[in-house]
């Protein structure tokens, strides 16, 4: 009822009363090991890995507070729409994969957004035509913005496997919307980035005001270290904290996000929105090293693209030895012909991306076939160990008819793990602002092939089965994962970044259980990243010595620098719970003190 749920938010908001940032100083509260880098936590009751201090910490104090790793998931994802404004919230969507310790099972839920109805391939086809030079229809504007399902996920989250009010899980991120955060480096060249975007097209000026002004600085960005408080998200979460999540998928909330795409030029209608369903799916499964890898299927790429790696290289002695093992799975020559050869298997990988990959509700995905570890053995043959060869001899034309960007990661005390990656796509999404909510719709049509043939946001080129259609679910790379060792999960990760979130979750897994790196060494080193096409090697920072090696193989390296940021958990032999939260983008884990 109405009168006492606000009751009840009164008393959790109290709870909340102190600002997150001076809570994380109060004595006792730290967790990591004295020599550990501040980006790594350790702890028994419990853990959040998330790209934001804020949204780990509230994360971690729905733990202390008696809560489960689902519970603190959606709380840390809530906050996470806070202080990552333009790398989620609930203008966009996600994927779930999680570990139900008491009934030992997997649940994989897609809250990922859907083509409105009025999307046909044939609009995106005109839309295109008439582009020019101005800026590209899926990524900016009303037709960039796909039915979004976020919250949708967070509330069956919740209701399914939580323990929580949703008032009680929105209490932490609205104290934190209200008394505001600091703006980081990484909040600060956000800002500068999409600003660049408005320079580049002074059209967007006009059209997408209302971002520019509210969050922006209407052209002056934020400092590092500024104070950034969103009253609008405050109004938009008491709303859902209120009268329940169909605000946003109804006649206030929903009209207003309707509204505010078709200005832009869209076709999204409340009606859409009426008809946003969260699915559940069975998760893409393989062993590698002895470990079972549980990751994310189709409407997601990440968990076939990652299973059919780790396959063909479980065919390739030389790229399976662990670098402890001998001297000879050591040096910059062994070291260039493992990376050669996990090169090589990912060209295969994102080759058949490519050609067969889409939504699996709407067009057959052959997920067995390309899963079958007999299919990476044929692909594991073609590739040599000496040289790499031409894009058109990667994958496979023709299969048989028998098989067709926020990442946070929560673990509880009872077992429980929870991997979410959830993204509005680029930086700010389509840059519309649903006012006076301060939700930003997602840019989410891009990741379908729009112009089949031409490259996308990320330098995808897509095949026919990611084409746009109604209803339908963009082909993503999202991988939320977790690797289980003899019936125990040993890792949780997952990552954001585009097709690179394929390629750097699959390193840092390697790094893991492969090398038997700890988890502090194998995120922060550096990683490369191959999608097949465009036939280059990019890595995230100055290529390492064996890189040299590579350019030997015949492979072309990047110029350019590409990074993905990845969060993992993993789970030590004695109980201990290692955070870590990559480096790269400024997040901390937080450990949960008690419980
Ligand atoms: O679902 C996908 O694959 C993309 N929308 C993810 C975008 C992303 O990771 C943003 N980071 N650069």
């Amino acid at each position: 009822m109405k009168g006492s749920r606000s009751g009840r938010l009164a008393a959790w908001l109290a709870l909340f009363a102190v600002p997150v940032s001076a809570r994380a100083a109060v004595p006792g509260l730290k967790a990591g090991a004295q020599d550990d880098p501040p980006w790594i936590a350790r702890g028994k009751f419990g853990m959040v890995a998330s790209d934001s201090a804020d949204a780990s910490r509230i994360g971690a104090r729905v733990l202390e507070e008696g809560g489960n790793a689902f519970d603190a998931a959606v709380a840390t994802s809530f906050a996470l729409g806070v202080t990552r404004p333009y790398s989620t919230g609930i203008g966009g969507g996600g994927f779930m994969v999680a570990y139900l310790a008491k009934e030992k099972r997997f649940i994989v839920l897609d809250f990922r957004e859907t083509a409105p109805s009025g999307a046909t391939a044939e609009r995106y086809a005109e839309l295109r035509a008439e582009q020019g030079d101005g800026p590209s229809p899926s990524v900016y504007g009303g037709n960039a913005a796909a039915t979004p399902g976020l919250l949708a996920g967070l509330e069956e989250i919740r209701k399914r496997f939580g323990t929580k009010q949703l008032e009680e899980l929105l209490a932490g991120p609205i104290t934190l919307a209200l008394t505001g955060f600091e703006a980081d480096e990484n909040y600060a060249a956000a800002c500068r980035d999409a600003l660049a975007a408005y320079e580049k097209w002074p059209q967007l000026k006009m059209r997408h005001a209302a971002l520019r002004r509210e969050l922006l600085g209407a052209g002056k960005p934020p400092a590092v270290g500024e104070r950034i408080k969103r009253h609008d998200l405050v109004q938009t979460f008491i709303l859902i904290a209120r009268d329940g999540i169909q605000t946003v998928y109804g006649d206030v909330i929903g009209k207003a996000m309707a509204e505010a795409a078709q200005k832009a030029g869209g076709t999204l209608t409340v009606d859409d929105l009426k008809a946003y369903r969260v699915k559940e799916r069975e998760p893409i499964r393989t062993t590698f090293l002895g470990h079972e890898i549980v990751s994310m299927p189709p409407p997601s790429s990440g968990g076939i693209c990652i299973v059919e790696t780790l396959n063909i290289l479980e065919h390739l002695p030389s790229a399976v030895r662990s670098q402890t093992e001998s001297s000879a799975g050591s040096g910059p020559d062994a070291d260039a012909l493992k990376r050669h050869l996990l090169i090589e298997a990912l060209k295969h990988a994102f080759a058949d991306r490519a050609r067969w990959l889409g939504d699996a509700d709407f067009v057959d995905v052959p997920i067995g076939r390309l899963t079958d570890p007999e299919y990476a053995a044929v692909l594991a043959a073609r590739i040599a160990p000496d040289k790499t060869t031409a894009p058109e001899t990667y994958g496979s034309r023709q299969l048989p008819d028998d098989g067709g960007t926020s990442h946070f990661c929560v673990a509880d005390a009872e077992g429980n793990v929870v991997a979410i990656t959830e993204t509005i796509n680029g930086t700010f999404g389509s840059l519309i602002m649903v006012e006076p909510y301060g939700i930003i719709l997602n840019n989410e049509m891009d990741d379908f092939a729009t112009a089949p043939g031409e490259k996308n946001l990320y330098g995808l080129i897509q095949g026919q089965a990611n084409a746009v259609a109604p209803g339908k679910r963009p082909l993503s790379s999202m991988s939320p994962t977790i690797v289980m060792k003899d019936g125990k999960p040993v890792l949780t990760l997952g990552a954001s970044g585009g097709p690179r979130i394929i390629t750097h979750v699959l390193q840092v897994l390697l790094s893991v259980v492969r090398d038997n790196q700890p988890l502090e060494q194998a995120i922060a080193a550096p990683r490369l990243h191959h999608q097949w096409m465009p036939d280059e090697v990019y890595f995230d920072a100055a290529p390492p010595a064996w890189a040299k090696g590579l350019e030997a193989l015949g492979h072309k390296l990047s110029e350019q620098r590409r990074e993905a940021i990845v969060q993992a958990i993993r789970f030590l032999p004695d109980g201990t719970m290692v955070g870590a939260s990559d480096p790269r983008k400024g997040g901390r884990p937080a450990a949960a003190n008690a419980r």
